[in-house]
């Protein structure tokens, strides 16, 4: 049941069309506040598989699970009384929490990538909520693209990019936040940022009184990533993106920051003209889409300053650099 307000039928016949594809097994792209996601039943073994083969993404790599809110967390994941401290100040919201997954839990292995621990996350979207509560179950969902493409901000970018290998998709307009969640581990003794996202750093600090280790304080001792999101050339668009760009060529595309864009490139977006992080976050996918379909030789990216929701952003970025 739909327990509240969509604005229109159609979008109230799409959420169940979308909850029957899902119960059925099937792929369905949906909108959440940071990125689309690419979702399957997270109970149904088969059906998660069919989300990496979708992707083409490395099955070592595990999947987000979403949830409508603490208690369905709780019944899936060993649920820690930090967990449930950032989950009533952030949820629904961009924050996934790693957690130790229960063993009677029913989420199908394949979604923690054969790991003893769990990704749950509670998106704020009024479309993904209405989906969760409509299907009635958990649904495992990792950004809407190919494996190692741009992730998704519009129902647009996911027809280019998986077309008709997913089943349905929802289509509500623009993701407003624009990067996908902020990833916490809550399983060791102090928790651990694994991946900058939606919710910045300071934000969580701030909440728990406490300073987060990062991924390379946190990281196992074979030095190996712990969040394999991690990967180097995990964002990679199509071009050579040139990073801290003082310059830019007449053949180049700019990704401009700030209220004086380089001059001279053949085509220019700009993250923010008022130097606006949140803004920045917001447009950075499409924008990078935008401009990687550009007949050029490459984009040049001005500096963004790594404050705020801007470490999330120069993460990104570097991560497209990486060929
Ligand atoms: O905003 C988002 O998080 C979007 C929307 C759709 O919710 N989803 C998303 O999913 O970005 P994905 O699969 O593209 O990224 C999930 C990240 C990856 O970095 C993955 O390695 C990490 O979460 N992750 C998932 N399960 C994990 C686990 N058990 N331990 C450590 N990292 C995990
Ligand atoms: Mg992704």
């Amino acid at each position: 049941m739909i327990d509240f307000a969509i604005a229109d039928e159609a979008a109230v016949s799409a959420v169940r069309e979308a909850a029957e594809v899902l119960r059925s097994g099937g792929l369905v792209a949906f909108p959440t506040e940071t990125v689309y996601g690419l979702g399957a039943a997270a109970t149904n073994d088969h059906a998660v598989a069919l989300i990496f083969e979708a992707k083409g993404r490395p099955r070592f790599n595990p999947l987000i699970v979403h949830v409508t809110d603490p208690s369905a967390a709780a019944a899936i994941a060993e649920w820690p009384d930090l967990a449930d401290r950032l989950a009533a100040r952030f949820w629904p919201g961009p924050l996934t929490l790693i957690l130790r997954r229960r063993n009677e839990s029913g989420i199908s292995k394949l979604a923690s990538a054969g790991g003893e621990t769990i990704a749950l996350r509670a998106p704020a979207h009024p479309l993904a909520r209405a989906l969760l509560l409509e299907a009635d179950l958990p649904i495992a969902a990792p950004s809407a693209n190919q494996a190692g493409r741009i992730s998704p901000t519009t129902a647009d970018h996911v027809r280019q990019g998986l077309g008709d290998r997913v089943d349905v998709i929802l289509d509500g307009g623009a993701c407003p936040v624009g990067v996908e969640s902020t990833v916490l581990d809550v399983t060791g003794e102090r928790p651990a940022l694994l991946r900058p996202g939606g919710l910045a750093r300071h934000d969580i600090e701030a909440a728990i009184g406490e300073t987060l280790v990062s991924n390379e304080a946190g990281g196992d001792t074979k030095g190996k990533p712990r969040s394999p999101g991690q990967l180097a050339s995990h964002y990679a668009p199509r071009h050579r993106l040139r990073l801290n760009a003082r310059d830019v060529a007449a053949d180049e595309a700019l990704l401009a920051f700030g209220s004086a864009p380089l001059k001279g490139a053949s085509v220019i977006a700009n993250l923010s003209e008022t130097g606006n992080l949140t803004e920045a976050a917001a447009n950075l996918f499409s924008m990078l889409h935008h401009l990687d379909r550009q007949d050029v030789a490459g984009i040049a990216a001005m500096p963004v300053p790594s404050i705020g929701l801007g470490e999330a952003i120069c993460d990104r970025l570097k991560r497209a650099a990486v060929r």
